[in-house]
């Protein structure tokens, strides 16, 4: 599979938020949306008024990253918004073989998302009812955090895992990635990359997003 870049709105200009999608739009290969709820992760980010505006302006795939607590509440919602992946938190989600079989129902991806702490051996059982991983490289809640090397590693485990079991699962990374990792992460098996200041913090994210591509090509 050819790799694929998601910007984090979280790290765009609110006030001018069309018109950084528009920027970018060209380059890249869906809008990730970063939903917090301020218990889960020690940060509120923003929910529906702002999904269903940027699903308007796009039509790219929207990957939506659910930092919630009991995520379960919201799936139906999402899904109406016309969200195409729905990934939800491991350490969040009580009934996850339930909550993963909803998302699929809604004819959205289903994703699990892992915390920094989280070890992918966890995963045993319900990956093979996954569509994606998103292995956290740094602890939820903000942009322009510091990546966290030793997942690397966690990724070319899971990656194994992946492999030796013959699943179809994508590896998506989410956390200060940009220019100077992108290319060890796809080596290690990464093949969604989740960008919020790597792209719009500099100042030509549309030329920012395209040389993510050119590193990795
Ligand atoms: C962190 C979010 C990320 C974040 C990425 O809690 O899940 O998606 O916005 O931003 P950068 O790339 O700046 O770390
Ligand atoms: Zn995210």
């Amino acid at each position: 599979m050819e790799m694929k870049i998601y910007p984090s709105i979280l790290a765009a200009d609110f006030s001018n938020l069309g018109n950084d999608i528009k920027n970018v739009e060209n380059n890249i290969d869906g809008i990730h949306l970063d939903i917090m709820d301020g218990l889960f992760v020690p940060n509120i980010s923003f929910g529906t008024p702002i999904i269903e505006s940027v699903r308007k302006i796009t039509n790219k795939y929207l990957d939506a990253h659910l930092m919630i607590v009991d995520p379960d509440r919201y799936l139906e919602d999402y899904a109406r918004m016309g969200v195409n992946g729905i990934t939800v938190h491991y350490e969040a989600v009580t009934h996850l073989h339930r909550t993963i079989n909803k998302i699929k129902e809604l004819g959205c991806d289903a994703g699990i998302s892992l915390n920094p702490h989280t070890p992918v051996f966890l995963l045993e059982e319900i990956l093979p009812f996954v569509d994606r991983v998103l292995i956290m490289s740094v602890n939820p809640g903000f942009t322009g955090q510091k990546f966290i090397p030793e997942i690397l590693n966690k990724i070319m485990k899971l990656k194994k895992i992946i492999d030796d079991r013959n699943l179809n699962v994508v590896i998506e990374v989410d956390g200060g990635v940009g220019l100077k990792n992108i290319k060890e992460l796809y080596m290690s098996g990464a093949r969604e990359f989740v960008v919020g200041a790597g792209i719009f913090h500099q100042e030509n994210p549309s030329n920012a997003a395209k040389k993510l591509k050119e590193v990795v090509k």
